[in-house]
């Protein structure tokens, strides 16, 4: 049967890639999106999706979003914010999008994308970590503390309801559309003329590596699991880990940003998140330096085995493509 699919938060993204993914499936009847921007999908060249302005703080258009559709795709999020203004909206926001679709007649099936920062920067995590470890955040780290609390509320709200609920956690998401991680790098928040300067010597630009291997995945590695999600027929619901194969060392992300790498102990990354963590008051985007203390490699065998997803790029190929594109 052909799907009707809703989206929150197609522009940004994943969102972009996700809905060239679904535009492609024949399974997939008609698209419809909802974020707050302007935004035409006929730029893009989709035919199947139209698009409607709208906040997932707003019930009414969420409702409105999802009443008229097979499957819910729930991307929308705050994820480089403040700790205040992310939580508004993606705790409210987020539990928004999942009562509705419960208590609309329509969808049987919602896709939410957590994240692997749901799962927390513990030292007791197993490495590689499967979905079996249940996802206990970091309440340091307010992105990990949310999106382990919108995993306990996904769970808490469809408890007994008939929907389908897949869960994916991508790692790190790059590629020539995805530049968020190389915009995140720190020289890129200087004001403008010593950025320029910075970008002719490396040496402004020093880069940590406390040996914390990085996965990444590919933004259309990620569409291609989203449109598995909402398509499969024989893949159980349930959380799937998604990330590109292989690793990256943070000199290699580093190096691919035109920066300097620097060798730290692993201790002095663990001992900045103690620090950090003891202050009564740390603006949200050091909270980012919690990530880089515990290494949280995912096993992605499920995803592989039972969505039967396989990732066309390795993680180093997901940085090179990222790399070439900002070059
Ligand atoms: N990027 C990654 O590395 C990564 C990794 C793992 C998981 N994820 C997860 O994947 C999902 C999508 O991430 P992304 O990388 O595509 O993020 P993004 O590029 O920052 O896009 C966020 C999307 O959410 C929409 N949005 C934000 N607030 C909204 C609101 N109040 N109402 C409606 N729409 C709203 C934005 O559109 P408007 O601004 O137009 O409203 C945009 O379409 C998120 O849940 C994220 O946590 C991302």
């Amino acid at each position: 049967m052909a799907l009707r699919v809703g989206v929150t938060g197609p522009t940004g993204e994943i969102g972009k890639a996700a809905i060239a993914a679904l535009e492609e499936h024949a399974g997939v009847e008609a698209i419809v999106g909802m974020a707050r921007r302007p935004f035409d999908p006929a730029a893009h060249q989709w035919t199947k999706t139209t698009y409607r302005q709208g906040d997932i703080l707003d019930r009414d258009a969420v409702d409105a979003l999802v009443a008229d559709v097979d499957v819910v795709v729930h991307l929308a999020f705050i994820i480089m914010g403040t700790r205040a203004e992310s939580a508004r909206v993606n705790l409210a926001g987020t539990r928004n999008v999942f009562e509705a679709t419960v208590a609309a007649a329509r969808p049987r099936r919602l896709v939410y994308t957590s994240s692997v920062a749901a799962y927390g920067y513990h030292t007791d995590n197993p490495v590689p970590i499967t979905e079996d470890v249940a996802p206990r955040g970091s309440a340091e780290h307010y992105y990990s503390e949310q999106k382990a609390a919108c995993e306990a509320a996904l769970t808490e709200i469809t408890s007994g309801s008939d929907l389908e609920v897949f869960v994916l956690r991508p790692c790190i998401v790059a590629g020539p559309h995805a530049p968020a991680l190389a915009d995140a790098m720190p020289w890129n928040k200087l004001p403008g003329p010593v950025r320029r300067i910075s970008q002719a010597l490396p040496v402004l630009r020093p880069f940590p590596d406390p040996g914390t291997p990085l996965q990444l995945v590919h933004h259309d590695d990620v569409a291609a699991a989203i449109a598995l999600a909402v398509t499969t027929r024989t893949a159980p619901p349930g959380a799937y880990n998604i990330a590109g194969d292989g690793v990256v060392s943070m000199s290699q992300v580093g190096e691919a940003f035109g920066a300097l790498p620097i060798k730290v102990p692993r201790a002095a990354a663990v001992v900045t998140s103690e620090v950090l963590s003891a202050l009564p008051f740390v603006p949200s985007a050091l909270e980012w330096l919690h990530a880089g203390r515990t290494s949280v490699v995912m096993d992605t065998e499920k995803a592989k085995s039972e969505l039967g997803w396989h990732p066309r790029y390795t993680s180093a190929e997901t940085l090179a493509a990222l790399a070439s594109a900002l070059r």
